[in-house]
Formats: structure tokens, C-alpha cells, sequence
């Protein structure tokens, strides 16, 4: 049941033709008036596919308000807070990037798109957490620079034979860094039945413990599709909500209670309805470095929705 003020924000987004995104770890009360919930890519997906909406309400953190920014020049993408920003994604700048380019003129860039736009108008194409072996693969060249997250750029080093070359060492997202191995060996006492489901961000040691590595909403696919009652999530807190919302029949476990991305956290309801009714804190991006990026994400969108 929707309480009055989650109502309020459903018909003044109706009223305005909006449509709101929310990624997998926004709050429930935020997860409930979404139009649609997803992963990193799900989202761009879904925002390259919004003709029909004039406002487009994204709640998550910036790179991903960002990228549907790009992906509709000609729409207001509004965030409810701008202080919603990932870390990870201030970690590379463009600078960065053109540097590696400079050191390795032959390879090719996938950044990770958990970055801001000005170094996503450096690279080639982008990766999720989803696809980032399949987009790698659908590269020509054997020698790949890859950023920000240095345990992503892991998992895919591990299942290509290209050479993955991480730029710079030492992106890292501080939420997946707080699992640990001793972590999982606990969860895994007191439910000796449950799988291990942990995302390509965590350590090394960590995606070593797993049952199975996967995006946000590859593990959404996974318990849908799974015989299994019981999961250890090796990501952040909130994707438990969604389980529960979607899954009643099934236990989700955190593998760390404290497992919270703050900044997503930073979109309430009271800021999604003053956002909506003010139509503020739009989300600009310049056309210049719009244009650039948004070849390598309609790049990415192609490899990741052919067969
Ligand atoms: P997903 O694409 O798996 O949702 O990951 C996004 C993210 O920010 C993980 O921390
Ligand atoms: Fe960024 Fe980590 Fe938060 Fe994902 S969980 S948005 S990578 S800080």
C-alpha cells in the first residue's frame, strides 16, 4: 500500500508525463514508486527507450543520471539530490585516460560506466557489471585499458585471453571492499544451504568464495530462475529489498548488514516530490563531451542486446 505522499508523486509525475528510474539499492519507499528498477544497464537500456516520457526522474547516483542525460538531449533528466554521486566514479578523470591512450595507442578503452561522462567521451565503449566480458570480447584488439574498478577489471582478466590493462590502479568502489572472506565463512555457518551470490566489485578472495559472480540484476535473473531457497548477497543492502518485494518465497541473507551506499540513500521521497514539482537539479551535461560519450554508450547498448 502506498502511503498519501507516495501517491502525491505519482500523479504530479503523471501529470508531467515523467517516468522515474530507480536503481536496484534505492530505498524501499523509493523502489516502490519507480516505473522501472534495474542494474547499470537495465537503466540505460530503459533510458534509451523513453520517447513517450518529457521528464525522466532518475533515482541512483550521478554517472547514472548522467548517462540518461546523454542518451535524451532533448528531455529533462532531473536527480533528486546532486550530492547523490558515486565514488568510484570520481576516481578516473579524462586526463587519465589520455594518458594510458598515449602509453598504449594500440588498445582499445572499455571504461566501466561507473564513470563521469568527460572520461566516458575518451573511450571506445563501456561495460557494466553485466557484460563486461562480452563487450571485451567484441573488441578487435587483444590489449584492453580498463576503469576504474580494479576488482571488475579482475573477474574479466580472469575469463579473456585479451590483456586487460587497468587505468588507474586503484578504482575501487568502498562498499564492495568492506566483504571479506571472514564474512562469508560466518554467513555460511548460519546457513550451510544458502548460495553465494557476490558482485564482480568485491575482492578477489571474495569472488573466489562465490557460488556465482553477478551484476545487481543478474542475481535478480538468478533467484527467479533458481530452485534454491536461501542466498548469502555479496552486494548492498538494498537489493535485499527488492528481493523481498519480488521473491516473498525466498531468504535473502546480507553477507554485511552495514553493506550501504550512503549517497544512494540521499534520494528520499520529500526531495523526488520537490524535484518533480520544481523541476530542479536537472542534470547537465556538455554537448560536446555529450556527443562523444554517447558513442560508446550506444556502442555498449548494441553488443549487450545482440545475441
Ligand atoms: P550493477 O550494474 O550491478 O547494478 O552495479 C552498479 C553499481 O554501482 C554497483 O555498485
Ligand atoms: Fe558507486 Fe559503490 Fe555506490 Fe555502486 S555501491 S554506486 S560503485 S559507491
Amino acid at each position: 500500500m502506498l502511503n498519501s505522499l507516495q501517491k502525491e508523486i505519482i500523479n504530479l509525475k503523471n501529470e508531467k508525463n515523467g517516468i522515474i528510474l530507480g536503481h536496484n539499492y534505492q530505498p524501499k519507499e523509493i523502489q516502490e514508486i519507480s516505473d522501472f528498477i534495474g542494474d547499470s544497464l537495465e537503466l540505460c537500456i530503459k533510458a534509451s527507450e523513453v520517447e513517450d516520457s518529457d521528464l525522466i526522474i532518475f533515482c541512483g547516483v550521478d554517472f547514472m543520471a548522467e548517462t540518461a542525460a546523454i542518451l535524451n538531449s532533448d528531455k529533462k533528466v532531473l536527480i533528486p539530490d546532486y550530492g547523490a554521486e558515486c565514488p568510484m566514479a570520481h576516481m578516473l578523470n579524462a586526463m587519465d585516460v589520455l594518458k594510458a591512450k598515449t602509453m598504449h595507442p594500440n588498445a582499445e578503452v572499455a571504461l566501466y560506466v561507473n564513470t563521469l561522462a568527460e572520461a566516458k567521451a575518451e573511450a571506445d565503449i563501456l561495460v557494466t557489471s553485466s557484460n563486461a566480458v562480452k563487450v571485451v570480447e567484441s573488441l578487435d584488439s587483444d590489449q584492453i585499458l580498463f576503469g576504474p574498478d580494479n576488482n571488475l577489471a579482475s573477474y574479466v582478466d580472469k575469463r579473456t585471453d585479451k590483456e586487460i590493462i587497468v587505468i588507474p590502479d586503484g578504482g575501487y568502489c568502498y562498499v564492495h571492499k568492506m566483504f571479506n572472506v571472514g564474512d562469508v565463512i560466518f554467513k555460511k555457518e548460519m546457513y550451510p544451504n544458502a548460495e553465494v551470490l557476490i558482485h564482480p566489485e568485491a575482492d578477489m578472495e571474495v569472488q573466489n568464495m562465490a557460488d556465482a559472480i553477478l551484476s545487481t540484476g543478474g542475481m535478480i535473473s538468478h533467484i527467479k530462475n533458481s530452485k534454491n531457497k536461501e542466498f548469502i548477497i555479496g552486494t548492498e543492502v538494498d537489493l535485499i529489498t527488492r528481493i523481498n518485494r519480488e521473491f516473498p518465497d525466498k531468504i535473502a541473507i546480507p553477507l554485511l548488514d552495514d553493506g550501504i551506499c550512503r549517497t544512494m540513500k540521499l534520494n528520499s521521497l520529500d526531495k523526488v516530490k520537490k524535484t518533480i514539482f520544481n523541476e530542479e537539479f536537472q542534470v547537465n551535461v556538455d554537448s560536446e563531451i555529450a556527443k562523444r560519450s554517447l558513442r560508446a554508450i550506444e556502442r555498449m547498448i548494441d553488443v549487450s542486446t545482440t545475441k
